[in-house]
């Protein structure tokens, strides 16, 4: 069985595949001819993901499987959420969305927040959606350089260390698209 995986991240499609059995072989974009960049005009988290899997699925006719993610932080109601990647604007950069953030945050006692990855998975005509969560607060400053985007200011529950001070082995584990990403696995090996 093929599955397109709509991302450009050779990282994140080879990981998957290492996981999941030869018989389910994971096709990236460029493989099937996709170059174009596929639009991620929802205003959810979960609309994102569905418009990429359904922009696939639709254009290729292939099944496919889509993520998207965001930082949900409870005190700003749920921003910067689904603008997660441009938060501090269109140049999409880690240290100015942390200094924007952090910035909001600081007349404000509550700093709970989570990360929240959707899956979005069309198979054989169904599609399922997974979702996966990471519970935890924002520090008051940057710790840590492993990792990318907010880790060094997320600070993951019963944890006293930032997602960029943990080794990458510890934050799958434990982060919002481990979860997502093993539920992707445990249901696909199941049903192929
Ligand atoms: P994407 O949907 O995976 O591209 O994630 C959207 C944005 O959320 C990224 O550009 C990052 O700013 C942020 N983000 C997603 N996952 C993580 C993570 O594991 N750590 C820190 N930031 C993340």
């Amino acid at each position: 069985m093929q599955i397109v995986f709509a991302s450009n991240n050779k990282n994140k499609i080879l990981e998957i595949q290492s996981m999941l059995p030869e018989t389910i072989k994971i096709l990236s974009l460029e493989s099937i001819g996709c170059h174009e960049e596929i639009p991620e005009t929802a205003e959810t988290i979960e609309g994102n993901a569905i418009l990429k899997a359904n922009y696939v699925t639709q254009k290729y006719g292939f099944n496919c499987f889509a993520d998207d993610t965001g930082l949900e932080v409870t005190a700003l109601n749920g921003e910067p959420g689904v603008y997660s990647a441009r938060y501090a604007g269109e140049q999409r950069n880690a240290e100015d969305n942390m200094n924007k953030l952090l910035e909001a945050l600081s007349d404000k006692d509550n700093r709970k927040a989570q990360f929240k990855t959707v899956i979005a998975l069309n198979l054989d005509g169904k599609q399922h959606l997974f979702t996966g969560i990471a519970r935890g607060e924002i520090t008051l400053e940057k710790s840590g350089n492993q990792g990318f985007g907010y880790d060094p200011i997320f600070k993951p529950e019963e944890y006293q260390e930032t997602f960029a001070q943990l080794s990458l082995e510890i934050k799958n584990k434990i982060s919002h698209r481990g979860k997502a990403t093993l539920q992707l696995l445990d249901f696909l090996k199941a049903n192929k």
